[in-house]
């Protein structure tokens, strides 16, 4: 089997056999190391014009989570898994089209003169949308973060459960968060104490149309 191969198998194994996992080993710890790492290459994923809205909460200290954990509806993932990461979208990403075009610039893939006038130009398009377009874009931007953040964690052998099921007011009262970010989900991270259960899907053709749509 070739490599590429075998890298494509490993792939596929690693999206099957995902599946939210609500119950956790809370003895186990995870490093900051290595939640770093999957940090690292949960933000590789795409984001409109390259804005990079995601905003990540680490939280690991026991307290935190006591405090969370009641805004959480009780949901004993909170508190039991190794880490509960809060996904946050910036409405205002556009404030960083400039900086990211230096990073570009300084790794090489921009010109200065190129980078400056993207910029500009993200800047500009960007700072004049409707502020629902934005937050659109942000949960957008944030839905994807957060499954590459979860396929990530699962090739390392960890799992994973997306949360909803928070009161948004509280949480960004708990954190000071501003009115700039718009929570986007939490993902309680952790080893399985018991294994996700398979959940079903509709049918690929229940789902799927070709070339024209048919509600
Ligand atoms: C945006 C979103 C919010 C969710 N909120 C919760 C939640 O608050 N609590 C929970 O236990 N599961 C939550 N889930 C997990 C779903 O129930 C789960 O993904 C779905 O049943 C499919 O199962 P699977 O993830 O194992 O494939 C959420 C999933 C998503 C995508």
């Amino acid at each position: 089997m070739s490599a590429e191969l075998k890298a494509e198998q490993e792939f596929s194994k690693v999206i099957r056999d995902r599946h939210s996992v609500r119950k956790y080993d809370p003895s186990w710890t995870i490093s900051d190391a290595e939640i770093k790492e999957i940090l690292e290459e949960a933000i590789l994923a795409p984001s409109s014009s390259n804005l990079q809205p995601w905003r990540f909460i680490v939280i690991t200290d026991p307290d935190v989570k006591a405090q969370l954990l009641p805004i959480a509806h009780n949901q004993a993932q909170i508190t039991d898994s190794s880490a509960t990461i809060a996904v946050l979208g910036d409405l205002e990403a556009y404030r960083n089209a400039e900086t990211i075009y230096q990073y570009a610039e300084a790794a090489g893939y921009v010109t200065a003169e190129i980078g400056a006038a993207m910029a500009k130009r993200s800047y500009d398009g960007y700072s004049g949308m409707p502020a629902e377009r934005l937050k659109d874009i942000a949960l957008i931007d944030g839905g994807l973060i957060s499954m590459q953040l979860m396929l990530a964690a699962k090739a390392r052998g960890y799992d994973t459960v997306p949360m909803g099921g928070f009161v948004h007011d509280s949480f960004k009262e708990l954190f000071g968060i501003t009115e700039r970010y718009v929570p986007v989900m939490l993902i309680a991270l952790g080893k399985a104490a018991v294994e996700g259960r398979p959940t079903a899907r509709l049918p690929l053709e229940a789902v799927t149309h070709w070339n024209a749509f048919q509600a």
